[in-house]
């Protein structure tokens, strides 16, 4: 997701450092932006000034110090409610504008915590993209109980005006809007998939060639990744106590084995 939304943020003209935790994972996002921006000029969607330009405006380092001039930070770490804490623990100690807005990308875990990680919470919000994030047009603005009006509403405009997308008011509860439906979705197909009642791929035909969706659910869990669907159903189901986000034993099992899906090579599919 955080090459995702690099590439959208630079695509839309703006000056960019992408924060990776090593050198080898800003490689990796480095190449996967270059990957997506000449794929694009290929389809004709982007000329390659454009491409080069939009290149040319990101910088990748592994030194959380150096957004110090930030005026918005999108965290996009995985979903690990110490490390995203913790990031903003630290963004808190780096960023030097007051007025900079700290957002989160979160799937599904609680703004206000993050927030409270910080001495600013009132500048704390999430900013929610989907899969892929240069195509999907919905983004999630999500006001923890702290979160200012102002702030909310600059990155509600921000959103519209700068990045072209489709901003849609949340509320900070498990799954925000979107996920509080995917996710029970996604964990009954699975659960369907193990409980023998039919095949992944006649459970995805189902979907498409039923309800016109793009991808079926075990494909779509694939390309989410099926560690961030589990924590975000661990997160919803420890919060709700919900059933239907109660995360099914196979998911759990493929994490364990590293099956993420379409991002390891190997998930419910093969890639
Ligand atoms: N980056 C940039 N562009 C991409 C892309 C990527 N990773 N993947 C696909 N595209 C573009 C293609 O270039 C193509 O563009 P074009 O129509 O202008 O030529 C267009 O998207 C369609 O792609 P394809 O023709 O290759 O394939 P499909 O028609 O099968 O579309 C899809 C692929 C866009 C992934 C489509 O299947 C889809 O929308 N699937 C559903 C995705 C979805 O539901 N996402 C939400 C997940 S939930 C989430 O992210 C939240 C999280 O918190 C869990």
């Amino acid at each position: 997701m955080g090459a995702g939304i690099a590439e959208v943020l630079a695509k839309s003209g703006l000056d960019v450092i992408v924060r990776e935790i090593n050198d080898e994972a800003s490689a990796a996002g480095k190449a996967r932006i270059e990957k997506s921006l000449s794929k694009a000029v290929e389809k004709g969607k982007l000329d390659e000034k454009a491409r080069d330009e939009a290149l040319g405006r990101l910088r990748f380092t592994t030194n959380i110090a150096d957004l110090a001039d930030r005026q918005l930070v999108i965290e996009a770490a995985s979903e690990n409610e110490e490390i995203k804490k913790s990031i903003f623990a630290e963004l808190d100690e780096v960023v030097t504008d007051p007025e900079a807005i700290l957002a989160s990308n979160t799937s599904s875990m609680p703004i206000i915590r993050f927030a409270q990680s910080t001495q600013r919470p009132e500048r704390v919000l999430g900013v929610h993209f989907f899969n892929p994030a240069p195509v999907q047009p919905l983004v999630e603005i999500v006001s923890s109980v702290l979160t200012a009006e102002d702030v909310r509403d600059t990155v509600t405009s921000f959103v519209s005006d700068v990045l072209g997308k489709n901003p849609v008011q949340a509320d900070d509860r498990p799954g925000f809007i979107v996920n509080a439906l995917l996710i029970p979705y996604l964990c009954s197909a699975i659960r369907m998939l193990e409980s023998g009642f039919a095949t992944k791929e006649d459970i995805d035909a189902g979907m498409v060639g039923g309800c016109a969706h793009p991808m079926g659910p075990i494909k779509l869990t694939d390309l989410v990744g099926l560690d961030t669907c589990l924590y975000a159903a661990q997160s919803m189901y420890e919060e709700t106590g919900d059933p239907a986000t109660k995360p099914p034993i196979l998911l759990s099992r493929m994490v364990d084995a590293g099956l993420l899906g379409v991002k390891s090579g190997r998930g419910f599919y093969e890639y």
